[in-house]
């Protein structure tokens, strides 16, 4: 039988193991992890997360096991977010300010037990105040200025605690500005700022106000300072303002549903570009594996190769052990 194609067979390449390997544009490496754990009060304490299978709220001591973990498998940076008990979050989130709490706990203890390591924080008022929001409320107005003082102030204490990166996440205007400002005025011109640029007014943080106690107190939502979904030119002037203000890398919040988005940015600006696969997108490929209706391995990996495609230079992931275990093992 005479070939009926000339030339072109793309399936030449796919053939084996070997060639596919070959041909392969993009590849996960540990390097592309960032592992956001939360930390509770306490001592000896792991409370499992219900909404997000295989995630625990640790106190101190057990999260700098955690942070010894990480490092034995070559995770680059931990992301802290705290629990705050909930007799301790008032009007004001003023809990944010006090250079004893347990964020800053957690980030003295991590850095004296694994020096290794990079400490990235979590800027924004939510873990701390009873209303839930990243901001202080006056009625039912989040206040922009305001606001960014006190993220300078805490930027400062976590800066003051041993945080390498601060990471805004509170979408207030003109913060990086503010809080670049603010660190190099308080001596830590080397602590780097990672925007959260493109965060979205997202139903995909459910779980995650779940694991820092917000979900039954959050009075309303958060469409008046977090991104519309509807929108990507947006992201773009998001990105000139916090790289005009001195973000050193941006971020794209949540991942898999906004990957056009990391390709935009990452290509318009050709600066280190990162996407959150955030709490509700961990819980899907949990739940949808429990139920046997996906392979939870291929999902996992698929999904994170995906941010990779789209131009992402990392990935803020609860799966960053299990992934960085089965990168080791060579998978
Ligand atoms: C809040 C913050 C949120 C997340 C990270 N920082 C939630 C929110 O904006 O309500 C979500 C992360 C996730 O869902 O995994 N400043």
């Amino acid at each position: 039988m005479e070939p009926i194609l000339a030339g072109r067979r793309m399936r030449r390449n796919r053939r084996t193991d070997w060639s596919r390997r070959l041909v392969r544009e993009t590849h996960l490496t540990v390097d592309d992890l960032i592992w956001p754990i939360f930390v509770v009060d306490g001592e000896g304490r792991r409370d499992a997360v219900a909404s997000m299978p295989g995630v625990f709220r640790h106190s101190v001591d057990l999260a700098v096991a955690e942070a010894e973990k990480a490092a034995r498998l070559g995770i680059p940076v931990l992301a802290l977010f705290p629990y705050t008990d909930p007799d301790l979050r008032d009007e004001n989130g003023s809990e944010a300010l006090n250079p004893e709490n347990l964020v800053c706990r957690a980030l003295r203890a991590i850095k004296a037990a694994v020096p290794s390591i990079g400490l990235m924080t979590d800027v924004a008022l939510d873990p701390y105040t009873s209303h839930g929001h990243d901001g202080l409320l006056a009625g039912d107005t989040i206040l922009n200025d305001e606001t960014v003082a006190q993220l300078v102030h805490q930027s400062i204490v976590q800066a003051e605690a041993g945080a390498d990166i601060i990471g805004p996440s509170d979408m207030m205007d003109g913060r990086i500005g503010a809080i670049r400002a603010g660190l190099d005025r308080a001596g830590h011109m080397d602590v780097q700022i990672m925007a959260y640029t493109a965060k979205y007014a997202s139903a995909f943080y459910g779980p995650f106000r779940d694991a820092v106690g917000t979900n039954k107190t959050l009075r309303g939502d958060k469409r008046t300072y977090q991104m519309d979904p509807g929108n990507s030119d947006e992201a773009i002037r998001e990105a000139e303002l916090d790289l005009a203000e001195g973000a050193d890398m941006i971020m794209v919040k949540p991942g898999m549903p906004y990957l056009d988005i990391v390709r935009r940015l990452s290509e318009t600006f050709a600066v280190p570009t990162f996407a959150y696969q955030v709490s509700g997108e961990y819980a899907m490929i949990h739940a949808a594996a429990m139920n046997g209706w996906l392979d939870f391995d291929r999902a996992m990996m698929e999904s994170l190769a995906a941010f990779k495609r789209a131009g992402a230079d990392g990935i803020l992931t609860y799966f960053a052990p299990v992934v960085a275990e089965r990168l080791k093992a060579g998978a």
